[in-house]
């Protein structure tokens, strides 16, 4: 290697878009690219993606961020990736062509096969070894309805002749040499802990679970750390270049927000919100409606757990205001229409357009807009949308400081970060929402930071995690100011808007 500056690249292959973002040292992003992709929706509570969409995508991005930078392969020590996780491809091993679209995390197509499960031993059947409720939300299932669903794709898949994985495994695949040069068919413990597959304990597929819900092991890649280097970029621009660490996105944001004691949490506002609380090795089950899931795993070193509250819908629901109603041209537009009104009017909405994630779990639950009365205005609209975000993340918090005070801690601050953090408006009305401070670092982007720290950390380009916290800085503080009296009427409001939304889908709702 010359004696010029190099650097780290992470890919951040999300919900909406692939990036690719060039860090420094300093954990600064030195250039960045970005291409969205299509969102298929087949028909109500399917969400599909093109996983060669995504995969063209990512050597566009990869190569646009280096020739931006005015950079090449020799430039950069090591590739980090991070995901919409859950997400789920099969493909044919020879091929690389995938059998079937991706099924996206939010997709609800496996709601009849999850009930089914669940008549055995009900929703927290598989809850001691994999630390998830029975839901859609999950990779294994979805994998067992391709497999069921496209035609002699069960007898291909037992023959070996197909590979599955989530968009981590199926990115390194490719990037590694795809089918002509024989990819590495591996994920890290962070996705594999959201396939409903693996033992939170061993760190391996879970042979009984797999067996039931219909997944052969064959199909699925080697489970291996979060920070290691798995193989080398072969052919492409990045070429030779060592592919070093994954992290599934929130796992990644909580550890490019250096969330690295037990006791930290960070909340990330995206597509949807998730909220993740470091409990350290120990493996904290929740009572309170919370995941338990891998929160990193560096090299030979012991795992880190973490508890999660995942909410489906957030941000989405601004860019549902957007494509679906019009109302606003693009999502920061929803913090001027909020602002031509002084309150919510009223109004409350509950976005659960793919039932209600944590705390409440319920699939039975659709959208409802609240409250309305002939006052209601577009303006009163878009607050409700924006307090809804905040709302729901109360009710996770309020869960985790409930299993968290069992763990021995209370929460003093909120880190955050993700697209809606841009939002003042909204901020400012989760710290008074929450009565504790809301904290935004200077870099947002911790997604794609936490991957790129993931795999500079394999091959020594950063040396140990306290340059992460170290590279860490406070950008802007929200505190609460509003009332708490007023803060507890919305809050009442909110819960009983919930309960309307309960009890919708039954056998009159496709
Ligand atoms: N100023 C804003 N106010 C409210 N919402 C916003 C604003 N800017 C962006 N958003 C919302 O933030 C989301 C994008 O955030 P981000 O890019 O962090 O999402 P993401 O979940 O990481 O997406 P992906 O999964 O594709 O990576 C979009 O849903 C968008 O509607
Ligand atoms: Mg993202």
């Amino acid at each position: 290697m010359s004696a010029s500056r190099t650097y780290v690249l992470a890919i951040d292959q999300g919900t909406t878009s692939t990036r690719a973002v060039v860090f420094d040292r300093a954990g600064k992003p030195v250039a960045s690219d970005q291409i969205e992709h299509e969102q298929i929706f087949p028909r109500a509570g399917w969400v599909e993606h093109d996983a060669l969409e995504i995969w063209e995508n990512a050597r566009r991005v990869i190569g646009g961020a280096l020739s931006r930078a005015n950079l090449n392969s020799r430039h950069i020590e090591a590739v980090g990736i991070t995901n919409q996780r859950e997400t789920t491809v099969v493909w044919e091993k020879a091929t690389g062509q995938p059998i079937h679209h991706a099924v996206v995390w939010q997709d609800t197509r496996t709601q009849a096969f999850v009930d089914e499960l669940a008549e055995d031993g009900g929703v927290e059947r598989f809850k001691d070894v994999c630390g998830l409720p029975l839901a859609t939300y999950f990779a294994g299932p979805k994998i067992a309805w391709i497999l069921d669903h496209v035609e002699g794709a069960r007898e291909r898949a037992e023959a070996g002749e197909l590979l599955a994985g989530t968009m981590d495994t199926w990115l390194l695949w490719n990037l590694t040499g795809g089918g002509e040069n024989d990819g590495v068919h591996v994920t890290d413990v962070t996705n594999a802990s959201r396939t409903m597959l693996m033992d939170l304990r061993t760190l391996d597929w879970d042979d009984s679970v797999c067996e039931a819900i219909g997944v052969p092991r064959q199909l699925l890649p080697q489970i291996r750390s979060s920070s290691e280097v798995y193989g080398r970029c072969q052919p492409g621009v990045l070429s030779g270049t060592p592919v070093a660490g994954i992290l599934g996105d929130q796992h990644a944001a909580t550890f490019g927000q250096a969330c690295l004691t037990p006791g930290s949490v960070k909340n990330t506002y995206g597509t949807g919100n998730f909220m993740l609380l470091n409990t350290g090795t120990e493996i904290v089950t929740s009572d309170n409606g919370l995941l338990t899931t891998v929160c990193y795993k560096l090299g030979e070193q012991d795992a880190v757990y973490a508890l999660e509250g995942s909410i489906a819908v957030t941000g989405s629901l601004v860019q549902w205001v957007r494509d679906n109603l019009g109302l606003i041209r693009s999502a920061p537009e929803i913090e001027d229409l909020a602002a031509t009104v002084e309150d919510n009017g009223g109004v409350y909405f509950v976005p659960a357009f793919s039932g209600l994630f944590a705390p409440h779990w319920r699939p039975d639950a659709r959208g409802a807009i609240l409250g309305l009365t002939r006052f209601a205005n577009k303006g009163h609209l878009a607050r409700a949308v924006l307090e809804s975000t905040a709302y729901q993340t109360r009710d996770v918090l309020e869960a985790m400081q409930a299993d968290a005070e069992r763990a021995g801690g209370r929460l003093t601050e909120l880190k955050v970060d993700g697209g809606m953090v841009a939002n003042e408006t909204l901020m400012q009305f989760q710290a008074d929402l929450l009565g504790v401070d809301v904290v935004r670092p200077k870099v947002v982007e911790t997604t794609v930071l936490g991957a790129a720290y993931a795999a500079g950390l394999a091959v020594g380009y950063w040396e140990s995690t306290d340059e992460i916290v170290d590279n860490w800085g406070e950008d802007t503080r929200w505190s609460p100011q509003l009332d708490s009296d007023e803060v507890d009427r919305l809050h009442r409001n909110w819960t009983k808007a919930i309960s309307k939304s309960l009890d919708w889908v039954d056998e009159d709702v496709d």
